[in-house]
């Protein structure tokens, strides 16, 4: 039996490491075997990769070798990690996904959005998530949130606007995908957010 792929994904301070970890449980009490991933990353080539595209360097880095390191990135990680666990019938859980390609270098850093479908298309060919968790919150909420957590890396220094147009498309690109997208509120309490996230999956299991 092929698995199930799920994504999580959203803005900087949306709770989805927390929220995945009870996604996970809430999986496995049904009889799931869940495989936990993430992007940029879930592979050892992946994660080097996340630390060439979240750390500082001088000079910064051209959009284009941005965009390419991500999908470098997912590359490895489809054919290691994502496709073979799918194939063993596990569901494949991860922290963000090619989404996030579309809103943070589409949406934020304005690369025309054809030329990610034509990597997408490259590399994944048919291959999309079954379903996307879209923790929404308002920017200013999700950036205090962050804010208090960690250093800030490459993208969490960017400004308010960038990560308005950042939330911009993703809550298009999911009102363009009702099927595959569900939005939680995410500004809510880690409780709350779980409960909605658990009716979600609850939802979208007895229909699926
Ligand atoms: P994280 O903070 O969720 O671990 O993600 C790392 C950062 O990488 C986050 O700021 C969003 C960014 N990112 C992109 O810009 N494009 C992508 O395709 C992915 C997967 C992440």
């Amino acid at each position: 039996m092929s698995g199930r792929f799920v994504t999580v994904d959203g803005g900087e301070g949306a709770g989805k490491t927390t929220q995945m970890g009870f996604m996970r449980e809430y999986l496995e009490r049904r009889g799931c075997r869940v495989v936990v991933t993430r992007e940029p990353g879930g592979t050892s080539l992946g994660e080097e990769i996340r630390g060439l595209l979240l750390g500082h360097r001088d000079g910064g880095m051209t959009l284009a070798a941005e965009t390419l390191l991500m999908f470098s990135a997912r590359a490895e990680h489809l054919e290691r990690v994502i496709r073979p666990a799918l194939a063993a019938g596990c569901w494949v859980l991860c922290d963000r996904f090619t989404d996030a390609t579309y809103a943070y270098q589409g949406g934020g850093r304005g690369l025309p959005l054809e030329r990610i479908a034509v990597l997408e298309e490259w590399v994944q060919g048919t291959l999309r998530p079954d379903l996307t968790l879209l923790l929404d919150l308002p920017v200013a909420t999700g950036l205090a949130r962050a804010g208090r957590r960690s250093m800030a890396d490459r993208f969490e220094r960017e400004d308010v606007d960038f990560f308005e147009r950042v939330r911009a498309m993703y809550l298009k690109r999911a009102a363009h995908e009702p099927d595959r997208y569900r939005v939680v509120d995410a500004s809510q309490s880690i409780k709350a957010v779980r409960a909605e996230v658990e009716t979600v999956l609850a939802e979208w299991l007895e229909s699926g």
